[in-house]
């Protein structure tokens, strides 16, 4: 509601979207250095001594803690992320020509990932989190803050096939396996496209590079510190857990992701997203 209602979007604002543990935190990393790649050389890198929250801020979590005066405190062109479902987006968002890249992840990975982050967020408040097979099916029932899954997703899905220059659809997954390929898609989207003499240079592998999981994990700057001022409060570290996909294998039985898989599939049928 306090977004809603005080936000003020300007025209160049950038918001990167997701569901809570997409891969919000690589997607920062990678629209941040891609989008600031000539103003700062790769070797010497803000994200080498930041952590990606840090120089991309969570609105929600400003909002909440009532610091929303730091988000105005900041220079053209903006980039900010909210976990906000589409519908919740205020108009002056949504009807402003800002753009929007949202990142989606195989709801069964996000669940675990987002077990883990939540054992941790609970433990540093001295709470118990729930067992996974509880909080797995809370997942199913879309019982979750900003949930259902497949509804968030969904509703990008749709805005991003009405409106493709103004919302970018990535996929965690995708972007794993091609990664050169979605940077390249990533810089043309914010309008800063790699010239021909910067994919010469390696300036693509550069970035990938910067921004993997493994540099990410390795830098003093997410081994230490924390995030979260309202909404949770959690070690840098917590963002950098096991990386990869396919983790839910090792947490679900092949019934629970079967019932996932079966609820996921019904509610995005015919709208040619597949998640
Ligand atoms: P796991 O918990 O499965 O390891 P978010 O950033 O939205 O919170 O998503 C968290 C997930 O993204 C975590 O998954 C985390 O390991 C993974 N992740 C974080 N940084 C990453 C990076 N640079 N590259 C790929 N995955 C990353």
């Amino acid at each position: 509601m306090a977004i809603r209602q005080h936000f003020n979007p300007r025209p160049d604002d950038l918001f990167l979207i997701s569901f809570p543990k997409s891969g919000t935190t690589w997607l920062k990393a990678l629209a941040f250095a891609t989008m600031t790649r000539t103003h700062y050389p790769l070797d010497r890198h803000p994200l080498l001594s930041l952590n990606p929250h840090d120089v991309v801020p969570f609105m929600d979590d400003l909002f909440v803690a009532g610091q929303a005066s730091k988000l105005e405190a900041l220079p053209s062109p903006r980039i900010l992320a909210t976990h906000m479902p589409y519908f919740l987006l205020p108009d002056s968002i949504t009807g402003s020509g800002c753009r929007i890249i949202y990142i989606c992840c195989d709801p069964k990975d996000v669940v675990v990932s987002l077990w883990h982050f939540s054992a941790k967020a609970s433990a540093a408040k001295g709470r118990e989190c729930f067992p996974f097979d509880k909080f797995f099916e809370m997942a199913c029932e879309g019982d979750f803050p900003y949930s259902p899954i497949w509804d968030h997703s969904l509703q990008y899905w749709k805005e991003s096939l009405r409106r493709s220059e103004k919302v970018l659809f990535l996929k965690y997954e995708e972007m794993l396996e091609e990664p050169a390929a979605n940077v390249k898609r990533l810089a043309e989207f914010l309008g800063c496209p790699l010239s021909e003499e910067e994919e010469k240079e390696g300036v693509v592998e550069e970035i990938i590079s910067l921004c993997s999981f493994e540099k990410l994990k390795s830098l003093d700057a997410n081994k230490k510190g924390s995030q979260g001022i309202a909404v949770f409060k959690v070690a840098n570290a917590s963002f950098f857990r096991k990386g990869g996909i396919g983790d839910w294998r090792n947490h679900a039985s092949p019934e629970m992701a079967q019932k996932l898989d079966g609820i996921v599939r019904e509610k995005l049928e015919g709208s040619g997203l597949t998640i």
